[in-house]
């Protein structure tokens, strides 16, 4: 059953479109990518799911449920959550309390302990910063906070924005061996936003290529993965 659906979705920035008839899908527990050039429309594609940025025209369905006026405090609760691009933790407050903040809106104080064991379970290598002032993490480990945080939440839908940018790759790998894993063991759904290509359509079952505010190509990772076009466009390679 399909948990998010967006149907001709128009977003300006002031006068200016900047996203064009967008239509775009994910089924519970799937893994689908978003990718695309800098500036293509992806960020303003995933703040407009949220409610951070009002639609034009068209319609987003979360779970079945007309969310297009919705405000995001209600989309959070209704189980839709955002890692946001450049991660945006508090940098003066602590690691743990940085996470905590993802459990706002939660009143079950049982479930938010049950869920900080898992994102430490995930993240261990956060667990032993827990009480360290999240500014003086690497970069590496402010985003496992941000994934922390997000999840905190217990979202049926995570966002991510730019999971991989500016890091090293031993670092991308150890984040994108997490989210893979909060895929399959929690049939989470998950939809990657990424400049790096090949990163996204490796971890997605589906991709979705956005260029210009409008989606130019859609279908299975792996052709995507295989297409000429796209090998030469977005990964440098002929
Ligand atoms: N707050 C804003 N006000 C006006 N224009 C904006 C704003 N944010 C983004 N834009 C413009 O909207 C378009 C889409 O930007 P967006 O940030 O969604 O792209 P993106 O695909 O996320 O890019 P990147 O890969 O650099 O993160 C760009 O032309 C950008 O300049
Ligand atoms: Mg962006």
């Amino acid at each position: 059953m399909s948990l998010l659906t967006v149907s001709d979705l128009n977003v300006n920035y002031g006068d200016t479109r900047v996203l064009w008839d967008i239509a775009f899908e994910i089924e519970e527990g799937q893994f689908v990518s978003l990718v695309g050039a800098n500036g293509a429309g992806k960020t303003t594609f995933l703040r407009t799911v949220v409610g951070l940025v009002p639609a034009v025209s068209g319609r987003i369905d979360f779970d079945g449920v007309d969310v297009t006026t919705v405000p995001v405090e209600a989309r959070i609760r209704a189980g839709l959550s955002m890692v946001p691009e450049g991660r945006r933790l508090f940098k003066g407050m602590t690691v743990l309390n940085n996470i905590l903040i993802g459990a706002y809106f939660r009143k079950d104080r049982q479930g938010v302990l049950e869920d900080e064991e898992k994102v430490f379970g995930y993240f261990p290598e956060l667990e032993k910063l827990r009480n360290r002032t999240a500014g003086d993490l690497s970069g590496g480990e402010q985003q496992m906070c941000a994934i922390g945080r997000a999840l905190m939440a217990r979202p049926r839908l995570l966002l991510v924005d730019e999971m991989s940018l500016g890091l090293a790759p031993v670092i991308v790998e150890r984040l994108a061996e997490v989210l893979a894993r909060i895929n399959t063991e929690q049939g989470m759904s998950v939809i990657l936003v990424e400049q790096d290509v090949e990163i996204a359509l490796e971890l997605s079952s589906r991709g979705y290529v956005i260029d210009n505010g409008r989606i130019v190509m859609t279908g299975q990772s792996s052709e995507l993965l295989a297409d000429p076009k796209i090998r030469e466009a977005y990964m440098g390679l002929v």
